[in-house]
């Protein structure tokens, strides 16, 4: 891979549940290091591409590139799916998903929750993964909560814990979707802290977002999804500062309220 291969590339994708059409031709690129935010009104799509980049979403047309590599496609339209299901873990396990709600197995520890996908899905040594999971526990500031259960966490807690264990998968790039909308504004700025540290380390990272200030301090690149379609797009300066579009300089002034 070239440095100017993008590590993902959306490529004019349509996606439909039945007879909405959600996503209607977009394309998306980030390159390594991009923090690529996605920012739009309710229903507009946000989640739903980040959830087709990883593949947890089919895709009706358009193409889908890791590092280049296209995902291959059996079938067409409402039928197509993806080929190769060992193409699918191994891109999934390198563009890992951090939730609003966390996710976390109730029944697990924080360490177990961070190990389980390395060691059962890429098959890694256990002890190896296990001194990983506890360094980046560290790093996201709960290296002292390992063997509690995730209802002994708070909630900026927890979500730190899903962030350790997207990083533990050593992935090429994190896939946030409203990292933060679930938290109280305090504990929001733990996750924040967490956040804007990955991408000062130059990360590449794809956050959905309704934090137009986080947007505007970590990406270097935004996107307003409108109604399927990317309506505006460009820097934080040209979006955010000078936004040319009537209905994202709409959607702006909502989110100062
Ligand atoms: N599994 C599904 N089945 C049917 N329709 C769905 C499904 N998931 C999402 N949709 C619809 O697709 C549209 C886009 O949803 P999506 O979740 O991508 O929006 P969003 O931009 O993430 O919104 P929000 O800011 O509220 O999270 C919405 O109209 C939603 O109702
Ligand atoms: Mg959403």
């Amino acid at each position: 891979m070239s440095d100017s291969t993008p590590v993902l590339e959306i490529r004019g994708l349509h996606k439909s549940y039945g007879d909405l059409e959600v996503l209607k031709g977009v394309d998306v690129s980030a390159h390594r290091g991009d923090v690529v935010s996605l920012i739009g009104s309710s229903g507009s799509g946000k989640s739903t591409l980040l959830r087709c980049c990883n593949l947890l979403e089919d895709s009706q047309q358009g193409e889908i590139l890791f590092k280049g590599e296209p995902i291959t496609w059996r079938g067409s339209g409402v039928n197509r799916v993806p080929k190769d299901a060992k193409q699918v873990t191994r891109i999934r396990t390198n563009l890992s998903m951090v939730f609003q709600q966390f996710n976390l197995w109730s029944h697990m520890t924080i360490l177990e929750n961070v190990m389980e996908a390395p060691v059962t899905v890429l098959g890694r040594d256990q002890q190896e993964v296990e001194d990983k999971a506890r360094q980046y526990l560290e790093k996201v500031g709960i290296g002292d909560k390992c063997d509690f259960y995730p209802a002994q966490l708070s909630g900026g807690q927890q979500q730190r814990a899903a962030i350790a264990r997207a990083l533990c998968m050593e992935p090429e790039a994190l896939l946030f979707d409203e990292p933060t909308s679930a938290l109280d504004p305090e504990l929001e700025q733990e996750v924040i802290k967490v956040i804007k540290d990955l991408a000062a380390e130059g990360r590449t990272m794809m956050i959905v977002t309704h934090d137009m200030k986080l947007a505007a301090d970590v990406s270097n690149h935004i996107i307003f999804l409108h109604k399927g379609l990317i309506e505006e797009e460009g820097s934080p300066d040209a979006v955010i500062g000078n936004t040319v579009s009537p209905r994202l300089q709409q959607f702006l002034s909502s989110t100062r309220q």
